[in-house]
């Protein structure tokens, strides 16, 4: 079990670039894979939820290299040239992969197993099987409705219209290609905005996606076209270093390349509010996708009451969020979060437990949490192999009295595998055991 031992260090410095982002790396592969011709990659995350997707992709009959460091070429077998794999999909500890799966394993002509490891093993994964049940999939699950899911293929898939009961980019992408094979116009409508990477990268590979307000519909019997994508760094990942380099009382970080499409930056938006020195610089758009450097330098937070309109748009980024709020002068109150109680583990209850165990005020409520800014203290933290918590936690240390022992950290390589050296990198005084 991999821990990591953080001392106070209380400096973060430096200009570098995070992990690549993990949204678009998946969709990558999986739209490649289904696109006619040779898809290039660069600035791919090599983690192990990303290839997961990739090992899926193989596992059906598709030619992928990695020629280089971040770099994967995809030969497209089309919509219709994917092979039964011979083994079920083990899509490890990634919901991402699960639940955008079983929307294109629905419209194969052949049926599929897609498994995953304990934590994926315990999630809802009713809000993608439901829907799909309707436009004809046939899917099995266990009793309450989480993984291994049996995928039945040659199903008539029909188009649906489905009125989101939650604000769910999966939810959303795992409908619009499953719509792909479904007779008809497949539309979606969500209650807010979620992360729109499926939608602007369908229209990447040549295929047309309708966008009325909050209305996003396909149409069957289209093709993907292949193309090239470079891949900007994570939002999701630089969050972490945006929080330390906030909290940190000497810090000036720059993290280049960073992806800030809107859908996304309630990160930004949320942090401004509480008072951090944020500069976007270098604002550009690559391949479909807003990005910029972002320079973030020390500055007194103070606590806030968080806008719900952001919780979609920051919905990774509670944890390091709540170690910023740890670290604010003052009350900060989150409602409407609660998705986060079913991502890798319940986070406001292992985030609660974890500040509470630093001697933080930390009230978990049923869709949030209510956080006393205070003196973060020395302690021993339960991720429960959630790697974002692992992550939040190493920039605790950067505010802490004394170390910080943060328990099973394997699962930080899903999302951000070189993250311990660039904190180390940075400043952060750390030891991973
Ligand atoms: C993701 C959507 C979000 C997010 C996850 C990645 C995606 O999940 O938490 O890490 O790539 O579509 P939900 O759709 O469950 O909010």
């Amino acid at each position: 079990m991999t821990q990591f031992i953080v001392q106070p260090s209380h400096t973060l410095q430096g200009t570098f670039r995070v992990a690549g982002d993990k949204s678009i790396s998946h969709r990558s592969i999986m739209l490649g894979a289904l696109a006619e011709g040779t898809t290039q990659i660069t600035g791919f995350l090599e983690g192990e939820d990303t290839l997961a997707t990739l090992a899926a992709f193989q596992a059906m009959g598709v030619q992928i290299q990695r020629p280089a460091k971040q770099e994967v070429i995809i030969d497209g077998v089309g919509l219709h040239g994917l092979i039964p794999p011979s083994h079920p999909l083990d899509l490890g500890n990634s919901g991402t992969s699960m639940r955008l799966l079983v929307g294109l394993m629905s419209g194969q002509a052949f049926d599929t197993e897609l498994v995953g490891d304990d934590s994926l093993s315990t999630r809802p994964m009713r809000r993608v099987t439901d829907p799909l049940a309707t436009m004809g999939a046939r899917i099995e699950s266990t009793e309450s409705g989480t993984p291994p899911l049996k995928v039945k293929g040659q199903q008539d898939l029909h188009a649906i219209h489905y009125d989101m009961p939650i604000a769910s980019a999966q939810v959303k992408s795992c409908l619009l290609l499953a719509g792909l094979y479904a007779q008809g116009e497949t539309s979606v409508t969500e209650p807010a905005p979620t992360r729109d990477h499926t939608e602007r990268m369908l229209r990447g590979f040549g295929y047309t996606v309708k966008v009325e307000g909050n209305k996003i519909s396909v149409q069957n019997g289209g093709k993907l076209t292949a193309t090239q994508i470079d891949v900007p760094s994570d939002i999701s990942s630089a969050a972490f270093f945006m929080v330390g380099a906030s909290i940190a009382p000497n810090a000036d970080v720059t993290l280049q390349h960073v992806g800030i499409n809107p859908t996304r930056i309630g990160v930004i938006n949320i942090l401004r509010q509480m008072g951090a020195n944020i500069t976007l610089l270098n604002e550009r758009e690559i391949g479909g996708e807003p990005v910029a450097d972002i320079q973030i330098r020390s500055a007194p937070l103070k606590g806030i009451q968080i806008p719900e309109d952001q919780v979609p748009l920051a919905i990774d980024e509670f944890p390091a969020l709540f170690v910023a709020a740890a670290c604010a002068e003052g009350e900060t109150v989150l409602t409407g979060a609660k998705e986060l109680r079913v991502k890798e583990s319940d986070r406001i209850q292992v985030m609660a437990d974890g500040l509470i165990a630093l001697g933080i005020d930390a009230k978990p409520t049923p869709d949030g949490m209510i956080i006393q800014g205070g003196q973060l203290q020395t302690g021993e933290i339960q991720s429960h192999g959630d790697h974002r918590i692992a992550m939040a936690f190493t920039m605790a240390s950067l505010r802490a009295e004394g170390s910080i022992t943060i328990h099973d950290c394997a699962n930080v390589a899903t999302s951000f595998p070189n993250f311990a050296q660039l904190a180390q990198d940075a400043g952060i005084d750390m030891i991973v055991k």
